[in-house]
């Protein structure tokens, strides 16, 4: 069973189409793309992924359950991780706690044992920070963390949520290009062995033919082509709309 099926997905905003009738579905373990240019509708797209905005029309079905249309916090709970553009963590917690807090929400949620936090064993969260080469950062606050490494922490707390599908809109917006890559692959390597299905938006062409099993282009809130990576690079519509000459 596909983790995500979208049918039909349509927003309109006042007089603008921003999402017409979009359909497509992804796989447990595999990194979907939604690429496409500025004001296309990816934003729009994962927003009614998210509960954040009701579809105008269409379903959105996760593990066969019919979400659409509901708030965040159950879509949340149901298991559609997401990460934030503008990074959400406890400043003055160190990366530790950060991520032991989004454990114990995850195990209270799941009817776990009211822990304290400070009686709570620290090595679920210190695997999982091992895992995303963070092990050395784990005591520093995380208010004084670099970018980049800050991202990190926002991806182990959408991970201590156990999520079915994460939603990356723009991840690696603002990262320098290493460190972009770096991050996708991470992403990708933990997606494939927990079976998550990950469905992002990214600007770097290198990064989505990196690391993208599947690429959906979108323009003007239509999808215009869907498929494996060397088969959408080569589309000539999507060179035309999107790609420009010399990709
Ligand atoms: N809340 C909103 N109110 C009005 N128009 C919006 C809103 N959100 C997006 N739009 C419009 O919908 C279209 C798609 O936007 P968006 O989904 O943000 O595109 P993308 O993420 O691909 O850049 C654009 O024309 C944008 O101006
Ligand atoms: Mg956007």
């Amino acid at each position: 069973m596909a983790t995500l099926e979208v049918e039909g997905l349509a927003k309109s905003f006042g007089g603008v189409q921003a999402v017409r009738g979009v359909s497509f579905a992804v796989a447990p373990g595999e990194m979907l793309a939604l690429i496409g240019p500025n004001g296309a509708g990816k934003s729009t797209c994962f927003n009614m992924l998210n509960g954040q905005l009701r579809p105008d029309a269409g379903r959105v079905w996760l593990r066969g359950q019919d979400i659409t249309g509901l708030a965040p916090r159950r879509v949340w709970r149901l298991g559609v991780g997401r990460t934030f553009q503008i990074t959400a963590t406890f400043g003055s917690m160190t990366v530790l706690e950060n991520v032991q807090m989004a454990l114990l929400s995850h195990q209270r949620r799941l009817g776990g044992l009211w822990t304290p936090v400070r009686a709570m064993d620290c090595a679920p969260a210190e695997a999982l920070l091992a895992r995303l080469g963070m092990a050395e950062q784990a005591e520093r606050p995380c208010g004084i963390l670099a970018y980049g490494d800050l991202k990190r922490v926002e991806l182990a707390i959408a991970l201590a949520n156990d999520p079915a599908l994460l939603l990356m809109d723009e991840p690696t917006a603002g990262m320098a290009p290493q460190e972009r890559v770096a991050l996708m692959a991470l992403t990708a390597g933990i997606a494939r062995e927990r079976g998550i299905a990950v469905l992002f938006t990214e600007h770097d062409m290198d990064v989505v033919f990196a690391h993208a099993d599947r690429i959906l282009v979108l323009d003007r809130g239509a999808l215009i082509a869907q498929g494996a990576p060397a088969a959408v690079r080569a589309d000539p519509r999507v060179r035309e709309v999107y790609l420009g000459a010399g990709h």
